[in-house]
């Protein structure tokens, strides 16, 4: 097992990555001091590791409460909270009663959110069960749900007591959820660790292969890297935002397209083929590095041809971004492999030429 810390003065936490922790009680026992946890999770990953969770709770005299959602990122709204508090209500669940979170993304950020808002903040465990929450969503924070007008338009910050990543779970993950968890790992080589995009091109087909040394890895530096970030800049006043390389385009994908239609990876991968794009038209990356970006996501088996919604209906959508301020759109794009920065002036004609032909990327 490696663990890592998230330093945030008295809220710092741990990031246990390891095979088979689930089976290891004394990981979540000091995060469980009143003898009752509720377990929210949704009906596919309930199934598949529900029972296993509880059985090593409830030999050290934890009770748990499952919370079983249902499954897609079209719940992640209103309806899907409030059941959760319904649940919590019902079971009758104080403010020691902590909330643990089973399960991907999506279970990361509504159980978070209802953790943040439930008598006004519960303590929090995040035991992410797909790649993407693995490297990215468990860590930072983060939580909320989506409105029908944007994703991740209402939510809050909350940080977990700890946060505790079973690799052994991705042995049921489906390939197409493995690369969407590709891209994200992919992300961090290219907003600031240039070593590590290197190392992601070297082992994209390990990591598609699931082998275990390359999954625990990917897994580890990609939390060493968000946890850099989040300890420099917890609310996104700053370097934050550039964990969103790709995301003002890819949430217009998401959105247009509906919740649940493309991965939120896909999507990614396909807006940071975008973003590298306006950035080479800029003049700042160079075509040799753009072709190198679209290759790793080729190698992951991700999607580098964003679909032609119009440069129209892309603006419109890509206005809902909350990086917009002032009514002006702010990019995250690329100077090289390794640095990326906020452009809040990005050329509308080069914009508009990129978002003509999204279909268009070097072969
Ligand atoms: P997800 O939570 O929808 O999980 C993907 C699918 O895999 C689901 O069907 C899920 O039930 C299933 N699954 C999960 N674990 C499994 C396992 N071990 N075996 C088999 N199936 C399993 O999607 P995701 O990609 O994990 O997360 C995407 C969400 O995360 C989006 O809503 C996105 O906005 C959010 N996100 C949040 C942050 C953050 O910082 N809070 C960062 C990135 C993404
Ligand atoms: N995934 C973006 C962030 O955590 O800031």
């Amino acid at each position: 097992m490696h663990t890592l810390t998230v330093g945030l003065a008295d809220r710092s936490y741990p990031i246990h990555i390891g095979h088979g922790l689930l089976a290891r009680p004394e990981l979540f026992l000091p995060h469980l001091p009143h003898g009752k946890v509720a377990v929210v999770t949704n009906t596919t990953v309930g199934p598949l590791y529900l029972e296993r969770l509880k059985a090593t709770l409830e030999q050290s005299g934890i009770g748990t409460i499952a919370v079983v959602l249902p499954d897609g990122e079209q719940h992640k709204n209103w309806e899907t909270l409030n059941t959760i508090f319904d649940a919590l209500l019902q079971n009758r669940c104080d403010r020691r009663t902590p909330i643990l979170a089973l399960g991907g993304g999506v279970i990361g950020d509504l159980a978070g959110f209802a953790a943040a808002t439930y008598m006004r903040g519960v303590p929090f465990i995040q035991v992410p069960t797909t790649l993407l929450a693995q490297v990215d969503s468990s860590v930072g924070g983060k939580t909320g749900i989506n409105h029908p007008l944007g994703k991740n338009m209402v939510g809050a910050f909350w940080q977990p007591l700890a946060v505790i990543t079973d690799t052994a779970t991705l042995d049921t993950l489906p390939d197409r959820e493995l690369s969407a968890g590709i891209a994200e790992v992919v992300k961090y080589g290219l907003i600031r660790d240039a070593d590590f995009f290197a190392w992601s091109e070297r082992h994209a087909t390990e990591l598609l292969g699931r082998r275990p040394e390359a999954l625990q890895e990917a897994i580890s530096r990609s939390c060493r890297n968000k946890a850099e970030v989040v300890e420099a800049d917890e609310r996104e006043t700053g370097e934050r935002a550039l964990l969103n390389l790709g995301h003002t385009f890819g949430h217009a994908i998401e959105n247009a397209l509906g919740y649940g239609s493309w991965l939120h990876g896909e999507a990614v991968a396909a807006g940071t083929v975008l973003a590298a794009g306006l950035s080479s038209a800029m003049g700042l990356i160079t075509e040799a590095d753009v072709e190198r970006i679209v290759r790793v996501y080729r190698l992951a088996r991700l999607p580098v041809a964003a679909p032609d919604l119009g440069a129209d209906r892309y603006l419109e959508l890509m206005g809902l971004d909350k990086k917009v301020q002032g009514g002006r759109l702010r990019l995250i794009l690329l100077r090289r492999i390794g640095e990326a920065f906020v452009c809040g002036d990005a050329p509308e004609a080069l914009l508009k030429g990129v978002l003509s032909h999204p279909a268009h990327c070097p072969s």
